[in-house]
């Protein structure tokens, strides 16, 4: 998308009807660029409403993301975070592994990703406003070996921020989804770089859903909920993020000084299926049965077996049928 298409983009940004004549004005082109541009748009995955007689309109509107506004909701919390906003990237945290020489504490936010991956090989789908997705990179002193927890570590730190807003339901599911019981808020992607024994790069990669639009809803091939329906008074983005690089920079501390260990109780706490039958599907097909009991010092799952306490670092956490 071109920059006369994001400047479109942000006249829509009320989400009331414009007319082309109106844009085409406002920018100084004409009703055909107008058009075109908004064509454009769509093709990267914005969902605009266009009726004959009224204009273009883009449902419900969005608030762009804004660095200042998200610095100042932070404190000085700030002083440890490079924010960056983008407008368009295939994903962020691709284009954080892409770039070289990224210093701790680099956080890049996209406001459109048009491929935004989870994990195993998933795609993460949102539109344009409706969702937070950012990457956080942070260096850390141990080896890639030594990281294995961080993921649920940042999973902590999420339910941490989701909580200052009293997000009903909330919970973990192993490893990192951000769960409630009606589906699905947010992901956390991790993707290391580094030597076994240290020092490594860490990219966490975070969607959480701000609102739903069906159109996003039909993509996504399990039940999925945004904060907007389970948050009586949901913070806007910007505050969202700020909160969250608060809580990732607390949680961050306590796992560069002493593993995922000492944060093992709190993930537990917030385990939505903790003490409940489950099945994990391994990567090699096979499944394996248990009651959920909890997770290792290594952020491993724990499960209760026929055959005794196994103890599991893949796979994917369904309930037990
Ligand atoms: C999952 O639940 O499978 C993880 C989803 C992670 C999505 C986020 S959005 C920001 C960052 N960029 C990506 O492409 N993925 C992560």
């Amino acid at each position: 998308m071109n920059l006369r298409a994001w400047k479109l983009l942000d006249l829509l940004s009320d989400g009331a009807f414009h007319s082309g004549d109106d844009l085409a004005k406002r920018l100084g082109v004409s009703r055909a660029t107008v058009f075109n541009d908004m064509t454009l748009a769509e093709k990267d995955g914005v969902h605009l409403q266009r009726i004959r007689g009224r204009g273009y309109r883009l449902p419900g509107g969005w608030q762009p993301l804004d660095k200042n506004e998200v610095e100042s909701f932070m404190g000085n919390a700030a002083a440890r975070f490079s924010i960056e906003v983008l407008q368009q990237a295939a994903s962020s945290n691709t284009e954080l592994l892409r770039r070289s020489g990224v210093q701790s504490g680099a956080v890049l936010a996209v406001e459109l990703q048009t491929a935004g991956r989870g994990r195993l090989g998933r795609i993460w789908h949102s539109g344009l406003g409706n969702a937070l997705t950012f990457s956080l990179s942070w260096r850390f002193d141990c080896g890639l070996n030594a990281l294995s927890g961080l993921s649920l570590a940042a999973g902590v730190a999420v339910l941490r921020a989701l909580k200052r807003y009293d997000v009903i339901g909330v919970g973990l599911k192993w490893p990192n989804d951000i769960l409630t019981p009606h589906g699905k808020l947010g992901g956390v992607l991790i993707e290391a770089q580094g030597d076994m024994y240290g020092p490594s790069l860490a990219v966490i990669g975070i969607g959480i859903n701000c609102s739903l639009p069906v159109m996003i809803t039909k993509a996504i091939d399990q039940p999925a909920v945004a904060l907007d329906g389970i948050c009586a008074r949901p913070p806007s983005r910007n505050r969202l993020l700020a909160a969250l690089l608060e809580e990732l920079a607390a949680v961050l501390d306590i796992f560069a000084g002493d593993g995922f260990a000492t944060l093992r109780a709190e993930w537990e706490r917030y385990h939505a299926q903790q003490n409940l039958p489950v099945r994990l599907l391994m990567p090699d097909g096979k499944a394996v049965s248990g009651v959920a009991r909890g997770v290792s010092d290594n952020g491993e799952l724990i499960l209760e077996t026929a055959q005794g306490i196994r103890q599991y670092n893949a796979g994917e956490v369904g309930a037990k049928p």
